[in-house]
């Protein structure tokens, strides 16, 4: 189908606000799918992603729409997630777009996440289509929503499309809006192919899949392709559209979104936001690439039973495969045994990273409290990147750590701003701004330590504004910081798996929570156990767990003997268990149970 009459789109809005039901409903009205095909929910393929009901991967999906004026269009939509760890593959599909449908729960109003993800349509000038969703139920206020586009966003209220993507209301509305407003992809007149590489999958049949738009020139089976990041040369086995199936193709022509099958053997092969040329006739200049994707939050995996190891190495490398943002190396840890550090865009890919192992290669995994990159300078001039405590330098070496923050925006109820403000400070921040967004609400805007956030920062949020309050994030720089490296000892030994990083205002605070959870979990030895926080040769906080009093063998009398087997072998397994620090041996379920309350 020719450039101009096709329109590639996206749908944008804060997280339940309706896109997955919206998507499904113009795959339906357009007949991409048919009844017999239909699922609930199509678009969010993957179990976890319909179960924690996000949208994780994105998943472009060709259409063709017969619109008002007689003429057939092909609509490419671009899927994309709505928490804010994923807001890299938001800006991906974008750009693969010329415009996007900015969708408002009407009866919520626009959140946090709206805000955010119209600054990233709008920053790769996107034509932006307003959607007030969800008008079915009683609680939609249209008027006020109106009131908010043209207040906080600055978008005209006439522009806004009343629908209820439950109930099928607005939907024909909506798609002749996408072929009106979004205007065709604009091919370069040189007809070079240029096509970028926005996602890629991993399949076990038929190697790399890349997601591609293209730019300009025309991609087609046999042709030999170049990519830009490495150089190398592949012939295309296959091209096709999603529809949404992968369906085979003679060529995908400028403007078109759609997949190429090439002989990648590996994932980094196809790198995501690298440029794709013709191998013979190549374009003189790669397209702007996306930003290469940084992990930003560090944690140590490692099996529970030390004879997983292999598996879980194997398990971490097909994650890898379809997931550009994970990260991971071995290391070892005294306690833990053989493990891997892992990098993560955040703590929900975090989440969905360990729920993955768990559930697809049944892995029982332990995992450390989370960390993020600091940058040092040492006092010979060196910068080193310290992704985990362990490799911190000594105090004496350190000249300055800087810390990673992030911009913060919070919209909460009005009534709440005072607790907010508080919790902002606490956590070590600043608000640096405050808007009113309409009567009852207002948007606090703030710069806060990513390391301040990542535990429990969303949650006490959200209880402390009874679930009203909304928030998401943006990576903003390094600031210099006094933090400083706290180990535990445990009868004066260091037990490196609970050593962090923390600032030295909370050090003590949080050494003494630290070591009474310890004193909790740890059983009673036949001594005295001291359990130390300590820094830089310092104790700050401490705890004793007293000697064991009575032999707790002399309960144990009488019974039957296979009984009795069953808990001498149950014995044995426990004292498998026991890790050996010193003279204090602590049980396996101990670190599980304080690295996991964090
Ligand atoms: P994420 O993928 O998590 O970002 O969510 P989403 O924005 O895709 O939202 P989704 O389509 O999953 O919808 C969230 C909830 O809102 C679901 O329970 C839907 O059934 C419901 N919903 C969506 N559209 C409407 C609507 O027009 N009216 C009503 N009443 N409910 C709706």
């Amino acid at each position: 189908m020719a450039t101009e009459l096709t329109r590639n789109f996206s749908i944008i809005a804060h997280i339940d606000h309706g896109k997955t039901t919206l998507s499904d409903r113009l795959l339906e009205f357009t007949q991409t799918i048919s009844e017999r095909e239909k699922q609930d929910q199509l678009l969010d393929a993957m179990d976890l992603e319909r179960e924690k009901g996000i949208t994780i991967k994105s998943h472009p999906v060709a259409m063709q729409y017969t619109a008002k004026d007689g003429v057939t269009y092909r609509l490419n939509l671009l899927d994309t997630p709505g928490h804010v760890d994923f807001s890299y593959e938001v800006a991906r599909s974008l750009a693969a777009c010329e415009g996007a449908i900015l969708m408002v729960d009407a009866a919520q109003g626009v959140e946090a996440q709206t805000m955010a993800n119209l600054h990233l349509a709008m920053g790769q000038n996107l034509i932006i289509i307003p959607v007030l969703n969800k008008i079915d139920l009683p609680a939609a206020d249209v008027d006020k929503c109106k009131q908010q586009l043209e207040d906080i966003l600055a978008i005209p209220a006439e522009d806004a499309i009343p629908a209820s993507a439950k109930n099928g209301i607005g939907i024909e509305e909506i798609l002749e809006a996408v072929v009106a407003r979004v205007p065709a992809p604009i091919e370069n007149e040189d007809k070079l192919l240029r096509a970028s590489v926005f996602d890629s999958v991993y399949d076990a049949y038929r190697g790399v899949i890349s997601y591609v738009r293209v730019f300009s020139g025309t991609i087609r089976k046999r042709q030999r392709i170049k990519l830009f990041a490495t150089g190398k040369t592949y012939e295309v086995k296959e091209v096709g559209v999603f529809t949404p199936k992968m369906t085979e193709r003679d060529e995908l022509i400028a403007g078109d979104v759609g997949y190429v099958i090439a002989n990648m053997k590996s994932a980094d092969e196809a790198k995501i936001g690298d440029t794709l040329t013709d191998a013979t006739h190549p374009c003189p200049e790669a397209l702007p690439g996306y930003k290469e994707i940084q992990p930003m939050v560090f944690s140590g995996i490692y099996p529970v039973d030390s004879s997983d190891y292999e598996g879980l190495k194997t398990a971490m490398g097909k994650l890898q495969i379809n997931d550009a943002a994970f990260s991971y190396s071995s290391e070892s840890s005294t306690a833990l045994g053989f493990g891997f550090r892992c990098g993560f865009l955040g703590l929900l890919h975090m989440e969905i990273i360990q729920e993955r192992l768990r559930r697809e290669f049944n892995m029982d995994v332990i995992s450390t409290y989370p960390s993020v990159i600091y940058e040092v300078t040492k006092t010979s001039g060196e910068d080193v990147i310290v992704d985990n405590p362990s490799f911190l330098p000594e105090p004496q070496e350190i000249q300055e750590i800087r810390e990673p923050m992030v911009k913060v925006y919070l919209m909460i109820p009005g009534e709440y701003i005072g607790d907010m403000m508080a919790l902002v400070m606490e956590k070590r921040g600043d608000v640096v701004h405050t808007e009113t967004i309409d009567d009852t609400r207002v948007m606090l805007t703030c710069e806060l330590p990513l390391s301040e956030i990542l535990v429990d920062f969303n949650d006490r949020m959200k209880s402390m504004t009874r679930g009203y309050g909304s928030m998401d994030y943006e990576h903003h720089g390094y600031r210099p910081a006094k933090m400083v490296k706290m180990d535990m000892l445990i009868a004066s030994e260091p037990v490196e798996a609970f050593s962090t990083i923390v600032h030295r205002d909370k050090a003590e605070g949080y050494g003494r929570a630290l070591a009474l959870k310890l004193k909790e979990v740890i059983p009673q030895q036949l001594f005295v156990v001291a359990i130390q926080a300590c820094i830089g040769g310092k104790i700050v906080a401490s705890e004793r767990i007293s000697a064991m009093r009575k032999n707790v063998t002399a309960k144990c009398y009488g019974g039957d003997i296979t009984r009795k087997r069953k808990l001498l072998e149950k014995q044995k397994k426990g004292k498998e268990k026991m890790k050996q620090f010193g003279k204090v041996s602590i049980p396996q379920e101990a670190f599980i149970k304080v690295l996991k309350s964090g």
